[in-house]
């Protein structure tokens, strides 16, 4: 028999489109389950503060289609202290909350390792738009934010392509150049920067632009990896040294909201429904992830530990596709 009765749910870290799927998923599949459930505001600080109030099937209704977080998000720099870890702890149990589901990164999920070793047990979902959570293939919002920049880019290959210009965009993916190879590739770009992968501007820009030019091309797009940053920058150097008009965007948290894809909201949707699975049956201090395709989940200490790595072979791709 689980000794699970009472679930809270949070958002913490960066908000990413589809965290209100994962949440709805949390609430109507908890309650499908018997299982009381707890929406915490604003991170962990909710959870310090006791911003804490019990969500219903209808306290997720007309939610699925909306990027950001209802229930808000936050980093809590009080919560890497002992004292906070405490003080959400003694929160935890005013309110009766036996177990946690967090939905954010890597950092909230290093929260909640910390919770689980005060007596919390956590289930941690995939939440951020930067794909960098080591143990998981996908992450939930990745696929939203892609799709932003792609739209962000068809654009600015029309004005590009209409004054002959170098464009530089500069996305986000913090540490990670997820965001940047896959937009790269979808995009037709001609180079892409990451922070995983050296360059040189001579030979990976300069002279590709160069070359393109003397072939006839009338455009190039660059995208710079915000872990690689300095677009504004490279973008004056390519048109010192190119002679080519160049201009750079630096999209920001465009990139962050909006609303969810399909393929968002159906993750989201699948690993909320897999975070309650555990719960009710009494487990704790897993990690829901994608891994060859499926919906997995990981004891807490393995996946913390575990890393993934740009694809060489993705990149390879991008350059072969850019001659
Ligand atoms: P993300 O979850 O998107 O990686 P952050 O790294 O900003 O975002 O982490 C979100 C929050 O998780 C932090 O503000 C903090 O409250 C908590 N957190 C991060 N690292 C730790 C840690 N080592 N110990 C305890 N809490 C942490
Ligand atoms: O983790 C998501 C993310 O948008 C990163 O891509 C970016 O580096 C960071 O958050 C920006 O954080 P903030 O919204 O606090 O400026």
């Amino acid at each position: 028999m689980s000794a699970i009765k009472t679930i809270g749910v949070l958002t913490s870290g960066g908000d990413a489109p589809g965290m209100n799927a994962a949440l709805r998923a949390v609430v109507r599949t908890g309650i499908y389950h018997g299982l009381k459930v707890m929406g915490i505001r604003k991170g962990y600080n909710g959870l310090i503060n006791g911003d804490i109030t019990e969500m219903s099937l209808r306290s997720v209704s007309d939610i699925i289609h909306r990027g950001g977080t209802v229930l808000q998000t936050a980093r809590c720099p009080e919560f890497k202290t002992e004292e906070g870890i405490k003080k959400a702890v003694s929160m935890a149990k005013v309110f009766g909350i036996d177990a946690l589901v967090v939905i954010g990164g890597d950092g909230s999920y290093k929260g909640a390792r910390e919770l689980s070793k005060a007596g919390i047990g956590v289930v941690g979902l995939p939440g951020t738009i930067d794909n960098d959570i080591g143990c998981s293939e996908y992450t939930i919002g990745y696929d939203t934010a892609m799709n932003t920049v792609q739209d962000a880019i068809d654009k600015i290959r029309d004005t590009a392509y209409s004054h002959e210009r170098c464009s530089v965009l500069e996305v986000m993916g913090r540490h990670a150049g997820y965001i940047a190879l896959n937009v790269g590739i979808a995009g037709g770009a001609e180079a892409v920067l990451l922070p995983e992968k050296a360059f040189d501007i001579n030979k990976d820009i300069v002279k590709p632009i160069i070359e393109g030019r003397n072939r006839g091309k009338k455009h190039y797009v660059i995208i710079v990896a915000e872990g690689v940053g300095g677009a504004i920058e490279i973008a004056k150097e390519i048109q010192e040294k190119t002679g080519i008009e160049a201009r750079a965007t630096i999209l920001g948290h465009i990139q962050r909201g909006g609303s969810p894809t399909v393929y968002d909201r159906v993750m989201a949707s699948m690993m909320g429904a897999r975070a309650t699975e555990i719960l009710k049956n009494g487990i704790v201090n897993r990690i829901v992830s994608l891994k060859d395709n499926k919906i997995v989940d990981i004891e807490i200490n393995e996946a913390l530990d575990m890393k993934k790595s740009i694809d060489d072979g993705m990149i390879e791709l991008s350059r072969i596709l850019a001659l």
